[in-house]
C-alpha cells in the first residue's frame, strides 16, 4: 500500500521534545490537535507514553548533527526550539557547553528554518532581562518600575567573570539572530520568554534520576524527600513569578492558533500574580508537603541559608526580581494565566510523591 506523505503544514518538529516543557507540549499537541509531531532529543524518558502514537515520531539525535536534523526541519511547517542547557548550576561549571548548546549550536537550526520557510517558535528565557534597571536604581520594591516589557526593557548583565550570565547572554544573542533573520531573510518567528514554569516532570531529583543541582523547585522537593534542610541561596530574598505549566502550554497553543497575531513578536509568558520570594516558596512548600505527607509533621523540616558562592561556586550572580508585563500576550493572543501558586505547587508536589515516593503517604 502506498503511504501518503504528511502535509508540511500539518507537521511540527520540536527540538528538545524530551524535556519538561517539550513533554507537556507534546501531551497537548497529541491530545487536542491534529498535528503530526516529530520530536528530536537525546532522551525520551518523559515522553515514553507517546512513543507508539501514530502521529508522533521520536528521533534520537543530537541537534548539532545538522545533516541529520535538516530533513526533519524541511518537512515541517512549524519548528519549536526548546533544546537547551538551562540549569543555573551549569552556567558557572560548564560555561562553554552552555554557550554552545544555547547559542552557537542553535544558530544553524535558525538558518535552516529561514531557508526551509518553516515558522519558528523559539523558547528564549526571562533571564535575558538580567538585572532590572529599577533594582539597580534602588526601586526594586516598586512593582510598576520593575515590570519587564518585551519591546522596551533593557538587558542588563554582569561582568564577564560572573559566568552566571553566560546563559542569558547566549539566549540574548539568539534572539538577535532570530530578529535579524526575520528582517533579512523573511523568517516567520515568535519568541517566547518563559518566567519560571513549574509542574510535574520538571528537572530531576539528584541521586535518583539525575546528578547535579536542578532548579529551585526540584532542589526543595529533593530536600523534603531526603528530610534534609531546604537551602535558601543568599537568604531566599529574590522574587520570582512561578507559572503553572498548563497555563504556559495554553499560551503556546494560542501562538500556534494565531499565526498572524504572533508573527515576529516576542512574548513574556509568566504569571505576575504568583510572585513570591524564594524564602516564602520554601515555607509554602513545607506547609503543603506536611498536608500531603502526614508523617512529615513529626520530623522537623529545617530551612538554612547558604551563600550563592558556597552553593553554586564562584561566578554566580542573580537578578532580584523578574516581574513580567503580560499585556502583549493578553492583547494579541487572548491569553492570561489562570492557576494560582498554591494549586500549582500542590499539584506538583502530589505528582512528585506519586512518582518518587508514594509510600510516604502511608507513614
Ligand atoms: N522551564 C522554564 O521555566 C524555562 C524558563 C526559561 C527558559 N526556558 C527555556 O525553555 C526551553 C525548554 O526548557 P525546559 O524546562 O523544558 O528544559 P529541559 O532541560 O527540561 O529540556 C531541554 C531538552 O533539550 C534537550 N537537549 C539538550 N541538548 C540537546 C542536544 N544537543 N540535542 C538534542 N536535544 C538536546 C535535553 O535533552 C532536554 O530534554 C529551554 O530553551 C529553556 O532555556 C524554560
Amino acid at each position: 500500500m502506498q503511504q501518503t506523505v504528511p502535509d508540511k503544514n500539518d507537521t511540527i518538529t520540536i527540538v528538545g521534545c524530551g524535556g519538561f516543557i517539550g513533554s507537556h507540549l507534546l501531551d497537548r499537541l497529541l491530545e487536542a490537535t491534529h498535528y503530526r509531531v516529530i520530536g528530536i532529543d537525546l532522551v525520551s524518558g518523559k515522553i515514553s507514553r507517546h512513543l507508539n502514537n501514530d502521529r508522533f515520531s521520536f528521533v534520537k539525535l543530537d541537534m548539532h548533527d545538522i545533516p541529520s536534523v535538516k530533513p526533519y526541519i524541511e518537512r515541517s511547517g512549524i519548528v519549536i526550539l526548546l533544546a537547551a542547557l538551562c540549569n543555573p548550576s551549569l552556567y558557572t561549571t560548564r560555561t562553554l557547553d552552555v554557550i554552545d548548546v544555547n547559542c552557537t549550536g542553535t544558530i544553524p537550526l535558525i538558518n535552516m528554518c529561514a531557508e526551509a520557510g518553516a515558522r519558528l517558535v523559539y523558547f528564549s528565557t526571562s533571564e535575558v532581562y538580567g538585572r532590572t534597571a529599577a533594582s539597580l536604581a534602588g526601586r526594586g520594591d516598586d512593582a510598576e518600575s520593575c515590570l519587564l516589557r518585551e519591546d522596551c526593557s533593557p538587558f542588563i548583565l554582569g561582568p564577564v567573570e560572573a559566568q552566571r550570565w553566560s546563559y542569558a547572554c547566549a539566549k540574548q544573542l539568539i534572539e538577535r539572530v532570530v530578529f535579524a533573520c526575520g528582517q533579512e531573510h523573511g523568517l516567520n518567528y515568535t519568541i517566547v520568554r518563559p518566567f519560571n514554569f513549574i509542574g510535574p516532570r520538571m528537572d530531576f531529583l539528584p541521586g535518583i534520576d539525575g546528578e547535579g543541582i536542578p532548579r529551585v523547585l526540584a532542589c526543595f522537593l529533593s530536600a523534603l524527600i531526603a528530610r534534609k534542610p531546604l537551602r535558601l541561596v543568599d537568604g531566599g530574598r529574590n522574587r520570582r513569578c512561578f507559572t503553572w505549566i498548563g497555563d504556559a502550554i495554553d499560551a503556546c497553543m494560542k501562538i500556534l492558533e494565531r499565526p498572524e497575531a504572533a508573527r515576529n513578536q516576542i512574548f513574556n509568558i509568566g504569571n505576575p500574580s504568583n510572585e513570591t520570594t524564594i524564602a516564602e516558596l520554601a515555607d509554602r512548600m513545607i506547609r503543603l508537603w506536611r498536608r500531603q505527607v502526614p508523617g512529615a509533621s513529626a520530623h522537623g523540616i529545617a530551612v538554612e541559608e547558604i551563600s550563592a558562592r558556597d552553593f553554586y561556586g564562584p561566578g554566580y550572580e542573580d537578578s532580584d526580581r523578574r516581574l513580567p508585563d503580560i499585556g502583549k500576550a493578553e492583547r494579541l493572543l487572548g491569553w492570561e494565566p489562570k492557576t494560582g501558586l498554591e494549586t500549582a505547587l500542590d499539584t506538583t508536589i502530589k505528582a512528585c510523591i506519586d512518582l518518587y515516593c508514594p509510600a510516604l503517604r502511608k507513614e
